[in-house]
């Protein structure tokens, strides 16, 4: 399945990820900037701090707790924020596109 990264000056990379790695798995594997996932995916730094497209929000599942929380921590954080560790891919969300706050 596909993944659209795109970071905050514009530039969009096209990434190919298997169903079941997770976004910022995916992101580190193809050296995509702007998503430094110092926990390695234990919802733990909220470096991996996304936006997603709205018309993708809505299949995801929802946020846990422990996302929720550490969402608190990352900056810039929208309606649309969430932690690419904790989104794992599936041919449902091909195509997906997100984007990396500037400020990570
Ligand atoms: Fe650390 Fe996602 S990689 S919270």
């Amino acid at each position: 399945a596909k993944i659209f990264f795109t970071d905050h000056s514009g530039t969009t990379r096209e990434v190919e990820a298997k169903p079941g790695t997770s976004i910022m798995e995916a992101a580190v594997q193809n050296m995509v900037p702007e998503i430094d996932a110092d926990c390695g995916g234990a919802c733990a730094c909220a470096t991996c701090h996304v936006y997603v497209d709205d018309a993708w929000l809505g299949k995801l599942k929802e946020k846990d707790d422990m996302e929720e929380s550490m969402l608190d921590f990352a900056e810039g954080v929208q309606d649309n924020s969430r932690l690419s560790c904790q989104i794992l891919m599936s041919e449902e969300l091909d195509g997906i596109k997100v984007s990396t706050p500037e400020s990570q």
